[in-house]
């Protein structure tokens, strides 16, 4: 199987801590069977950005999919990971948003680990960052995946127990965890939708957004107030059947996703019910229930 670790810190490999952990990371797989890549971000010469930008960094971001397992490799710098590493998760934004539109998680059956060298404060706050963005991105970390090693200086990170032992568990585990995956490819079975809007929508009741509340929160559904003036569809009424027809035919060109057509139909649908227009209201729900229909037809599909 393939690793790569993606090496953060500010140093020169040759005078880095982190690089020696991540050293001893690359002979343990390799002792283990399997190939391991360092690659020392600072090296690069790429962008910092949330897009998909053909630089440096964009064949590594891409090795990523051939991978089995990736580690995430910083130094603590004021109890936080370094802007190498910060900037790499920013990198897999575009990622993550292709993953969420196509509804394909690309990372499902890839493991994660993360490797943190520091003088001994902030190791779990950096794993709990890492491991959050990670499982956003689809990645599955198995236990025991997150090397804290606290020696300082290259001979003395050579010869520590701890950090030795540490590395032997992720190492082992990340390969185990990458191996059962691989057998059992969950990603064929898994969800790989992002949270649907309409799934949580308590349909036909009102519940009107509390001060404090943020817009948009799904623990909230005002028939009464605009929450996303931008997505908003004009034009629509429920005055009588006819403007209720005419109104599903705009949702349906509106060009916008399914999620936000259904919830668009729904709204007017509570509308026209609250002012008693059974007749609009019908008209409203029988395209809700046609478009339900499609999304039971494509969660099926995936
Ligand atoms: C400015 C500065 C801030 C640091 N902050 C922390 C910290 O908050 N927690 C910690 O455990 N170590 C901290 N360290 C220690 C480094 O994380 C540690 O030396 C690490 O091994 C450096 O890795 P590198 O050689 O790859 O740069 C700090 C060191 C410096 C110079």
């Amino acid at each position: 199987m393939k690793f790569l670790i993606f090496n953060g810190s500010l140093k020169p490999d040759a005078e880095s801590n982190t690089f020696a952990v991540c050293k001893m990371a690359q002979l343990a797989f390799e002792k283990l069977g399997h190939s391991c890549e360092i690659v020392t971000m600072r090296e690069l010469d790429y962008e910092s950005s949330t897009g998909d930008v053909n630089d440096d960094l964009k064949p590594y971001i891409m090795k990523m999919f051939d991978m089995d397992g990736v580690i995430f490799a910083t130094p603590i710098w004021w109890g936080t990971h370094s802007c190498y590493i910060q900037s790499l998760l920013e990198r897999l934004d575009f990622i993550y948003s292709w993953a969420k539109d196509n509804k394909y998680q690309p990372f499902y059956n890839k493991v994660l680990g993360t490797l943190v060298s520091g003088g001994g404060d902030g190791f779990q706050h950096i794993h709990g960052v890492l491991y959050s963005a990670a499982s956003n991105f689809g990645f599955t970390i198995p236990p025991q995946c997150n090397i804290e090693s606290k020696a300082q200086g290259i001979e003395e990170i050579k010869a520590d127990e701890d950090t030795l032992n540490q590395v032997k568990n992720c190492t082992i585990n990340m390969v185990t965890w990458a191996r059962i995956l691989k057998e059992g490819n969950p990603t064929k079975d898994a969800r790989h939708g992002s949270v649907d809007i309409n799934e949580s929508l308590n349909e036909g009741k009102r519940i009107p957004r509390k001060k404090g509340q943020k817009r948009k929160s799904k623990k909230h559904s005002d028939l009464y107030t605009d929450e996303d003036p931008k997505g908003t569809i004009h034009g629509l009424g429920f005055k009588d059947e006819a403007a209720a027809r005419s109104s599903v035919a705009k949702i349906r060109k509106s060009g916008r996703s399914h999620a936000h057509k259904i919830q668009a139909a729904v709204a007017m649908e509570q509308r026209a019910k609250a002012a008693g227009k059974a007749g609009p209201a019908a008209i409203y729900r029988k395209f809700i229930n046609s478009m339900k229909k499609k999304t039971k037809a494509k969660n099926k599909k995936k």
